[in-house]
């Protein structure tokens, strides 16, 4: 993707992590024309959130799957195919070269883009170590990223300290999508490694995911008009 291609309204991603439909319609309607893009992740999907993603798309809204798929391939194709059919724009999948092969086989056709998370941000070396893996964060990250890249996956999730780096390895054939993001300011929650919107966009991102700082904020549409402006300066 190249950076200037997207619209900067259109790369503020909402992460609708709400205990259900009720709240998150009422926030839909509170940011309105505000917000373009959503992610619903497990704890709306599960709260019977994954018809929005039809509801969002027909409203004109794009909808960021954030279902972190990983089985047997047969079993991800199908689920690829099901998610694709309510018309969300991106879905993650682990970044696992069998489950990827298979999701991107079966997006095919569709609108809809797999997106691989490489090493989860709440991993550190000794996690991986704990499950097994020989390789450190730095070093996995970036041996997924390329196998990510060669079985044209369209995008990786990654933490705006990771964007730079992975940048160099993917040039703009691949999306980068960070969450992490706090404006100036704003509560860190339980987020570890983050940056600014401006920040992150500088370090190459091109889609960011925001929960909290708008979700928690006293005007969330406000929040996220701010965001986008600082967006917009970033990309000139
Ligand atoms: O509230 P906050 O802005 O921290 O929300 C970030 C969103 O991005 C959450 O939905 C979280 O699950 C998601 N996410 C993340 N780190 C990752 C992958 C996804 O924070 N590595």
């Amino acid at each position: 993707m190249q950076p200037t291609d997207i619209a900067p309204r259109d790369r503020l991603i909402v992460a609708l992590d709400l205990p259900g439909v009720g709240p998150a319609e009422a926030m839909i309607a509170r940011l309105g024309d505000s917000v373009t893009f959503y992610k619903i992740g497990y704890q709306l999907a599960y709260a019977g959130g994954l018809p929005l993603v039809r509801q969002l798309a027909s409203m004109g809204k794009k909808v960021f799957a954030d279902l972190k798929l990983h089985d047997i391939g047969n079993t991800v194709a199908r689920g690829v195919e099901s998610v694709a059919s309510l018309g969300a724009t991106f879905l993650t999948v682990h970044a696992y070269p069998q489950t990827m092969k298979a999701a991107v086989e079966a997006r095919a056709g569709s609108g809809l883009k797999i997106l691989a998370v490489t090493v989860l941000t709440s991993y550190d070396d000794g996690d991986l170590h704990a499950a097994g893996y020989r390789l450190g964060v730095a070093d996995l990250v970036e041996a997924r990223a390329q196998q990510a890249q060669v079985l044209g996956v369209d995008g990786l999730v990654c933490s705006p300290e990771e964007a730079a780096a992975l940048r160099k390895i993917v040039g703009h054939r691949m999306d980068l999508v960070t969450p992490g993001i706090r404006p100036a300011g704003s509560a860190t929650g339980d987020q570890k490694r983050i940056m600014t919107p401006a920040k992150a966009i500088a370090a190459g991102a091109d889609y960011l995911v925001v929960g909290r700082p708008v979700l928690e904020a006293a005007d969330p549409r406000a929040a996220a008009d701010a965001i986008v402006a600082e967006i917009a300066q970033s990309v000139g």
